[in-house]
């Protein structure tokens, strides 16, 4: 059988968090399509919330403590990322986006992501495609067609027969997922752990040529 890894990272807050809810949503989806499929398939997921503090250290520092190192090597080497944040004044949080900030720019490099986002309003769903969608495509992610926004409203909605409720969103974008999940060899990959960051320079760090 074959095996395949994903990442599952949510920045909600809240505890509960109906961030979470939805990420954990997503994961039993695309899931259940790969174990049809006949593919193993197995699944770190990671809270933002408990590694906050490892992340700003890092922003400060530009050391990733072992706790984060270990996350953010799960998420540079998983075969598919399902990546969910609250909705915070129209865009990602600040967190998910710090996030983002401490990986490699080069690490998420042909990764199949499924992006999703919770939000007290419907009417900021777009921020999915304004702010998400960019975010990942600037990375060389491969973004799956559907991403799946949840407002408060919608959970109690979902039974509610409509074409586009949240289960059939969920499915649907955990299919896409799924698919790509499957054609994935990146968990596979031989990498070199020494290997200096692309674009890195000795003289003048970054992007100094
Ligand atoms: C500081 C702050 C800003 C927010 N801004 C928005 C917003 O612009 N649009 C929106 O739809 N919801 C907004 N919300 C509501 C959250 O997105 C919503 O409650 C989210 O589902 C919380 O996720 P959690 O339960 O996982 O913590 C905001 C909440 C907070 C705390």
């Amino acid at each position: 059988m074959q095996k395949r890894r994903i990442s599952v990272v949510s920045a909600g807050l809240s505890q509960p968090s109906s961030t979470r809810l939805l990420a954990d949503r997503l994961t039993d989806a695309t899931v259940r399509r790969l174990t049809e499929s006949g593919v193993e398939v197995e699944v770190e997921l990671v809270e933002l919330r408990d590694v906050a503090k490892d992340v700003t250290n890092n922003l400060l520092t530009g050391f990733p403590s072992p706790r984060l190192s270990s996350v953010i090597e799960a998420v540079s080497t998983a075969d598919g990322l399902i990546a969910v944040t609250p909705i915070f004044t129209t865009s990602y949080s600040g967190l998910f986006k710090s996030f983002i900030d401490v990986l490699d720019p080069q690490a998420l490099g042909d990764l199949p992501v499924l992006i999703g986002a919770t939000g007290g309003t419907e009417r900021h769903s777009l921020a999915l495609d304004y702010a998400m969608r960019p975010l990942f495509n600037y990375l060389h992610a491969v973004v799956v067609p559907t991403a799946v926004y949840a407002a408060s409203g919608d959970w109690g909605a979902a039974e509610n027969g409509s074409s586009s409720s949240l289960p059939d969103r969920i499915e649907r974008a955990a299919g896409e997922l799924a698919m790509l999940v499957e054609g994935s060899e990146r968990s596979s990959l031989v990498r070199d752990p020494f290997a200096l960051p692309a674009g890195f320079s000795p003289v003048g760090g970054f992007g100094a040529q």
